[in-house]
């Protein structure tokens, strides 16, 4: 039985579509599968994405429909893949430690509200940062501030603009978030109560710090297995 998983998404869902290019590639191995993409955009491309695959789509009319949209769908795991509406704080509690959004900086660097989109990336080239990267983080109830599981960082270069920091962050951005999707599902990361990550941490070649399962490291990705 896999593990039912709810992505909230509001723009074009190229991180959805990541996640279904992954649990695809696990194939029986994938310990979740997307039973739910919700939007508070009627047009946006990750409905579109959705539908294509024949996934269940909705839309969030307003927050407040957020909870009961969850629980009829029966999911056990949250992503924000690219949200920008607030979630509830009583979601947000209902499914601690359940919950992940992934952010397009190496938090808690430039992250917060209203840090979104190419503001971002302007932000990491106006700042003079020599790297930049993705985070993936548990949501809390404070904005971009929840515990993080995984980052990759990737070079930031003298001539970027802010659209070539966002395309290079979010080619990474696809590699984590799924696995850590999938190593979530797996209950192979855990949130403790003391609000720490539990898990095995792999660091990849490149440099990307996981906390992942052994098995879902093996799609592409030359990981060096270093429990930490
Ligand atoms: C990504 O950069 C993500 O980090 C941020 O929103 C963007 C979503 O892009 N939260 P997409 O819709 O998945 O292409």
């Amino acid at each position: 039985m896999k593990t039912r998983i709810a992505v909230l998404a509001s723009g074009g869902g190229s991180n959805l579509g990541a996640l279904f290019d992954h649990f695809d590639a696990l194939g029986d191995r994938a310990r979740g599968e997307i039973a739910l993409v919700a939007s508070n955009v009627p047009s946006a491309g990750a409905l579109t994405r959705a539908a294509s695959r024949g996934v269940p789509t909705a839309i969030i009319s307003e927050p407040a429909a957020l909870a009961s949209m969850l629980d009829r769908a029966e999911v056990e795991i949250v992503v924000l893949a690219g949200y920008l509406k607030l979630v509830p704080p009583a979601v947000v509690r209902q499914f601690h430690g359940r919950m992940l959004n992934v952010h397009p900086a190496l938090l808690p660097a430039f992250g917060g509200p209203g840090m979104y989109g190419l503001r971002v990336h302007q932000a990491v080239l106006d700042s003079g940062a020599r790297v930049s990267g993705a985070t993936v983080h548990f949501v809390s109830e404070e904005f971009d501030r929840g515990a993080i599981v995984a980052q990759w960082p990737v070079p930031v270069f003298e001539e970027d603009s802010p659209a070539d920091l966002a395309r290079r962050v979010l080619r990474v951005e696809h590699a984590l978030l799924p696995r850590v999707v999938d190593a979530l599902a797996a209950d192979a990361i855990a949130l403790d109560d003391d609000g720490r990550v539990r898990g095995a941490f792999l660091v990849g070649r490149q440099g990307a710090a996981f906390t992942l399962p052994h098995e879902s490291t093996d799609l592409g990705l030359e990981i060096d297995a270093a429990m930490a």
